[in-house]
């Protein structure tokens, strides 16, 4: 893990790997650092050899004129545009930059872009954010890092004021990120390892360590509960399903806690409607929601929130096999309303259904729930939005506030009655799929009929990897997207 120190210090004194200075369209080299270097920094962008557009990068050997080894340019373009997103992705792309030259430390400056509207907290948490979430890297499966793996192992923030208000933005930042390290973790590893046995077990033993009660329940206990649609989905598998319940109760009493759900679908074969074969490996990544849940939870006890929040991950695999549902069978849900299953791929909801029911005895506040739930959905906002869907709007406008600044973002889709007509079915209550077009949005009409307080979901499906249009502090894998929307939403809730 890298560690993160706050100095006070002025830029041509700090002894480094890497300096990077943040630089706007227009501005002017930093000029301690320009004279010691005879005016190198300024020759470059008079010559427009350097121009500082946004995340554009320009390292300068220093040859001992500076104690720093590197300094490092980074753009951030226009200062007008300027925003918490830009900063992540511009110290993010700094890490990379200062990893890549093979820098063990990077020092950061921030006042230079630290304003009312820009506080030094904020961006502290920001450039710590994207320093931290760049340099993840999955290796449980390797031997060695590929690139002889030179480690950045020290990020430093050189300040001249502002230094307790940086410390707490760099803390807050740590705590998060680690809990995002999780996240992708358990996205990561693949589904012969990630199962539901062994995502209860990390629940179990990360929410011990951060001080959350975890609870895990097995076979029997869920169907003492009568969750009929969830064990449908889990009756295929030779892997037991587990359902995880973590609890933080850290609010004042009588705050009805917000509950979040998170799909934990170990491994998606789409069951006895099989999906084919190309691309099925990405369908380890089915339990994002359940990851992001679990990740957001352990954060919220790191950062000591005050707060009422429960977790609860349904966690199964969906396999085909003799004991495995078809398609016309009918699952009663714990609810009592009863599903006719017309395509066993269509899991996630049918596991979800069950979660937003026993969400009730919580009496909460709002639900929120997080499901890499339908290819439909990322046909229809792509990788970069996670689709949003509600029967509450203050819910849904403060989830979208939290996905804006930190920049796992979520776009509003309707829920209009008319959606529901798709899923009713002549034989049950419902059934679990709806027309060839909107396949987004019944899969949500079909989770609101298991809701009765105010509602979110997020449908994750394009986003929870990150495989294309990565922003620099994506890695390639999970993204553990959510656990920062979700922490984020918390803390102003
Ligand atoms: N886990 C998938 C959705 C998914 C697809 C996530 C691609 C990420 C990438 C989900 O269980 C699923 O299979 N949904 C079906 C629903 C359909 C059968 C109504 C889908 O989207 O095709
Ligand atoms: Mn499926
Ligand atoms: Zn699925």
């Amino acid at each position: 893990m890298i560690k993160v120190q706050v100095k006070q210090a002025s830029l041509d004194k700090v002894k480094v790997g890497a300096l990077a200075v943040f630089m706007f369209d227009g501005d002017k080299a930093p000029r301690a650092l320009d004279q010691k270097l005879g005016g190198y920094l300024s020759a470059l962008i008079k010559k427009k050899k350097y121009t500082p557009k946004k995340y554009a990068t320009r390292a300068v050997d220093t040859l001992g004129k500076l104690p720093a080894d590197t300094v490092l340019l980074v753009g951030l373009g226009k200062k007008s545009d300027f925003s918490e997103e830009i900063m992540r992705r511009a110290a993010a792309k700094a890490a990379q930059v200062a990893r890549g030259a093979g820098a063990k430390s990077l020092a950061l400056s921030l006042d230079m872009l630290v304003s009312k509207k820009h506080p030094a907290q904020q961006m502290a948490q920001a450039a710590t954010e994207g320093i931290f979430l760049s340099l993840y890297r999955f290796m449980e499966y390797k031997k060695k890092p590929e690139d002889n793996g030179t480690e950045l192992s020290l990020a430093l923030f050189a300040c001249g004021k502002d230094a307790p208000k940086i410390k707490a933005g760099a803390d807050a930042a740590e705590k998060i990120c680690r809990a995002v390290y999780l996240a992708r973790d358990l996205g990561n590893h693949p589904g012969n390892t990630a199962t539901p046995t062994f995502i209860a077990q990390t629940a179990l033993r990360e929410c011990k360590k951060a001080g959350v009660r975890c609870r895990v329940f097995d076979k029997r206990k869920i169907e003492q509960l009568k969750m009929g649609s969830f064990l449908a989905v889990a009756q295929g598998s030779e892997q037991p399903p587990k359902f995880i319940v973590m609890e933080y109760f850290k609010g004042p009493k009588k705050e009805k806690p917000v509950v979040l759900v998170g799909k934990g679908l170990t491994f998606d074969t789409g069951g006895i409607s099989i999906k084919p074969s190309g691309g099925m490996e990405d369908m380890k990544f089915d339990m994002s929601g359940g990851g992001a849940v679990i990740g957001a939870m352990v954060a919220i006890a790191l950062l000591k929130l005050k707060k009422n929040v429960v977790g609860l991950v349904p966690c199964t695999e969906n396999m085909p096999g003799g004991r495995a549902i078809k398609p016309g069978d009918i699952a009663r849900s714990m609810s009592g309303i009863t599903v006719e299953i017309l395509n066993t791929d269509a899991e996630g909801r049918l596991i979800l259904a069950d979660a937003l029911s026993y969400a009730k005895r919580y009496k909460p506040k709002s639900v929120i729930d997080l499901a890499t739930l339908t290819g439909a959905c990322m046909v229809a906002l792509g990788t970069f939005a996670s689709g949003l869907f509600g029967t509450d709007q203050k819910l849904m406008d403060s989830l979208r506030d939290a996905g804006e600044s930190t920049g796992e973002r979520c776009w509003p889709m309707p829920l209009w009655e008319d959606y529901d007509d798709q899923i009713k079915s002549p034989i049950a209550d419902v059934k679990n799929i709806g027309d060839r077009y909107g396949g987004a949005i019944t899969a949500a009409a079909f989770l609101k009929k298991f809701t009765d307080y105010p509602w979110a979901h997020l449908d994750i499906a394009g986003t929870a990897n990150s495989a294309k249009g990565l922003a620099p502090y994506q890695t390639s894998g999970s993204a553990g997207y959510g656990v920062r929307q979700l922490v984020e939403f918390l803390r102003k809730d």
